[in-house]
Order: structure tokens, then sequence, then C-alpha cells
């Protein structure tokens, strides 16, 4: 291996900055080049690509976004775009492919080593920390803190008006923001994909909270829980059914993609992403960076891809007791 190429793709996360500055100083500190590709798999079909050396990622560990930029590449999810892109990678000279990204990177970057021959690893980046084999994604502990951040001032208008609070959250199918920033914020319910805990126990449960004296209350709602309303037909359903209940709609969206990355992210984009280069240049192919107990490990990118990452339902309980 004498140059790897690194990239960026999917939804982005904080802390992607600081893997990329990883894997360019990993490259430099074991004297191989480095090439960073625009815009994640469309730069490489694109042949968008400039040769990094360590002095090139400075001051980025603190910056939120990737540097690099992010897309969701539909070319590359054709036979001819995937043939373009390996094509730019021999003239470029690229011998592995970092990706540093989510589930669907992960299979894009599979199927693509499958058919062109060159070696992938996968550094899990995203915040909806939907990954198997890896504790935490990069950017997870960062979003988690702005929602937390977000929940305590909606808490303060929340209490001023005895009112009662639905914040939707990302995590597309996962429940993982959800459920930690609702136990981080104190919510009172938290409607997670996992685990549909259904109507009328949210009734009950916001009943019986009201009865015991709370005049306020925070509901987080992942954007893909299964109650089967979204969480502006939740909020009109509440009120329908527990009139005494003002329920408002809050929808963080994407400020929980952005900010400047935690220390545990900077930490963990930084240990994964080195493992990353030192895994290709051990000439190990197709396997995906992780952190298990503290510890950095690999696993098949197959593995990764077909397993699910699994939740800690025991939150529930704790969060149940929380909010008697
Ligand atoms: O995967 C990260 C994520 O932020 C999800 O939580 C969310 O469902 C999705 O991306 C949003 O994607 P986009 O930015 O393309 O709308």
């Amino acid at each position: 291996i004498k140059k790897i190429g690194v990239m960026t793709s999917g939804g982005d996360s904080p802390g992607m900055n600081a893997a990329i500055r990883a894997v360019v100083r990993a490259c430099a500190y074991y004297h191989i080049k480095c090439v960073g590709f625009a815009r994640g798999f469309q730069g490489m079909i694109d042949g968008e690509y400039e040769e990094l050396n360590a002095r090139s990622v400075r001051n980025i560990i603190n910056l939120g976004g990737t540097f690099l930029k992010s897309a969701r590449s539909k070319d590359f999810l054709t036979k001819e775009g995937r043939a373009k892109a390996a094509e730019n990678l021999k003239e470029a000279e690229v011998d592995g492919m970092i990706l540093i990204g989510g589930d669907g990177t992960f299979r894009g970057g599979k199927v693509f080593s499958k058919e062109h021959g060159i070696p992938v690893i996968g550094v899990p980046g995203t915040i909806d920390n939907d990954i198997f084999g890896t504790n935490f994604t990069i950017g997870y502990d960062t979003a988690l803190n702005t929602v937390v951040e977000a929940i305590d001032k909606i808490r303060d208008t929340a209490s001023s008006h005895n009112r009662l609070f639905f914040v939707e959250v990302m995590g597309r199918d996962a429940g993982f923001i959800a459920l930690n920033s609702g136990i981080g914020a104190g919510a009172e319910e938290i409607l997670i994909p996992e685990e549909n805990l259904g109507l009328e126990r949210l009734l009950d449960s916001l009943e019986r909270s009201r009865r015991s004296g709370k005049t306020s209350s925070i509901v987080v709602v992942s954007e893909g829980d299964k109650i089967g309303k979204n969480v502006f037909e939740l909020a009109e359903y509440v009120k329908e059914n527990l009139p005494r209940y003002d329920a408002k709609v809050t929808v963080l969206g994407h400020i929980q993609r952005g900010g400047s990355p935690s220390c545990f992210d900077r930490v963990l984009a930084s240990r994964l992403s080195i493992k990353a280069v030192e895994l290709l240049l051990d000439g190990k192919r197709d396997q995906m960076v992780g952190m298990l107990n503290n510890e950095i490990e690999s696993c098949d990118l197959d593995k990764a891809l077909k397993s699910k990452p699994v939740m800690n339902k025991d939150l529930l309980r704790i969060s149940d007791i929380l909010s008697t």
C-alpha cells in the first residue's frame, strides 16, 4: 500500500473532520500518500480529489461538518458509476479506500470492493449510532449533547407555560438518540422504533403524571417511531383525548448534525481512523473499525451490515422509574 484514499459519505456527523485528519496524519506517520475525495462516492466518480498532507488538515479537529463534503450518490448505485470510480482510483494510484459514513456507505463500499478488487475499510460516522460492531459511532455523542441542550431550553418555556412538548429527534430507523437524550433531558416518555408502547399507554402515562402534580412535560419522539402517527398528529391526538394539555411540537431536525464535535467524538474519530489506516497497511480488506468496551476492534464489513446493533432496553425501564 503506497497511497490511501479517504472520503466522507451519507449524512455528515460531528467528528468527521477529526476522522479525516487522523487518516491523513496516520498516512504521513507511516510515510504513505493520502488522497481526499470530495462528496463521497460522487467525487470518486467525478474524479474530484486532492492530495492531502499532514498540514492540509490543520485546524479542523474542532470543526463540525466535513471539509471533504458529503453526498448520497445515486450514480454510485449503478455499475457504470462504480466502474468510473474504479477507473479514477487507478488513475490516482490509490491502493485502498477509507470510507467514513454509515451503513449506506458501507454497502456501497462492499459492492465496489467486490467488483473492482480495491480494498475498503469502513469508519462508522453517523449521528444515529445504528451500526453493529461498535458501541459508538462518530457524531452520536455530540448529537446527544445538542439534543439535551435544546430540550433543556424547551423545558424552560414548557415549565413557564404549563405545556406539554413533543420533541422529534433524528435517528432514521433507530431510537438510540431518542432513548439516551430522553433520559439525559428528563423526558416523561420516549417513543422509539424498537419498542412501540402504543397510544393508550402514552395517554395513561400523561394523565397519571398530570394527576401526580406535574405541570409540564417533555415527550421525546424518534423520527422512526412506530406509533402510527407523525409528531404533529400525535400532539393533536393528545389534545383531543386529554383536553387539559396544551401540546406543542418541536422538530429539532438538522441542528442535530452540526456543531463542534465533543471531546469524546474527537478521540473516537482519531482512534478509529488510525486503526483503519493500520488495517490497510496490514493487508486487511473489507473491514469496519469499531470501539467495543473502550478497545478499538474490527469486524467484516459483511457482518456489520448483516447484524443490528443491540439496543439496551433496560434504559426504557430506567426512564420509567425516573418519570414517576
Ligand atoms: O443518518 C443520519 C440522518 O441524520 C438520519 O438521522 C436522518 O433520518 C437522515 O440522516 C436525514 O437525511 P438527510 O439529511 O438526507 O435529510
